[in-house]
């Protein structure tokens, strides 16, 4: 059974690097994950053996799974379809936050991620270093925030928006790739799907997140917050 989970870890997180070697050139932070990722010892025999923990979240988190449409990232979808039940999955309940932060009611009702590697995963254990696989359920605005730990997102739903530096919301399809340079302020705005990505923290994970706050997330919630 424990070679059976590792066999499953272990492709799922050779999907994900092979997609950002594919794709190393159209992002800065693609090259600088896969640099840290190379000094790594990756081999299977390294999974750490975890009791696995699910979610009541499972039915957004099948569903955001079976939305992964995109050709290039099936390999991916498929290798997560299968290491799903092996996983630790976890709610963010502001572990990642500033005490007292407001992070608003769509992320505190929806949110979910497992880490695959990181200080505290469910595959290789780093101290400085974080590779997980997050979710937002549909209707959900990601407040605004920023930290200092450089981030790297590959989109895998459909689509998404995203505020950058508190500029205009845009969009991105799947397969995007977003760098958050350290301290750099950034959104999510998910609609009626739910939001599934892969995340990369370059380092300082224990640095806590912080809210920026700007006028418009009330307005933004409680227009979400009609359509469900
Ligand atoms: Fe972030």
């Amino acid at each position: 059974m424990l070679e059976d989970k590792r066999a499953h870890i272990y492709a799922l997180i050779h999907a994900i690097i092979n997609y950002l070697k594919i794709n190393e050139d159209k992002s800065t932070g693609a090259s600088l994950a896969l640099e840290r990722l190379a000094a790594m010892n990756l081999c299977e025999d390294q999974i750490i053996d975890t009791p696995s923990v699910g979610t009541r979240h499972e039915e957004i988190l099948s569903k955001a799974i079976r939305g992964i449409n995109k050709p290039a990232l099936q390999g991916i979808a498929n290798s997560l379809k299968r290491a799903k039940k092996h996983l630790v999955w976890r709610e963010d309940n502001n572990n990642y936050y500033q005490h007292g932060a407001d992070v608003g009611r769509g992320y505190r009702k929806c949110n979910l991620h497992t880490l695959l590697i990181g200080p505290d995963a469910c595959g290789y254990l780093q101290s400085d270093f974080l590779l997980g696989v997050f979710m937002l359920g549909p209707r959900t605005l990601y407040r605004d925030h920023r930290h200092a730990a450089p981030e790297l997102y590959l989109n895998l739903s459909d689509k998404s928006e995203w505020r950058l530096k508190a500029q205009d919301w845009q969009e991105y399809p799947a397969g995007s790739l977003i760098w958050n340079e350290a301290e750099a302020i950034h959104a999510t705005l998910v609609k009626d799907k739910p939001f599934i990505s892969v995340f990369i923290w370059l380092k300082n994970v224990k640095a806590p997140c912080i809210t920026f706050p700007v006028g418009d997330w009330i307005e933004i919630e409680t227009e979400l917050e009609k359509g469900t």
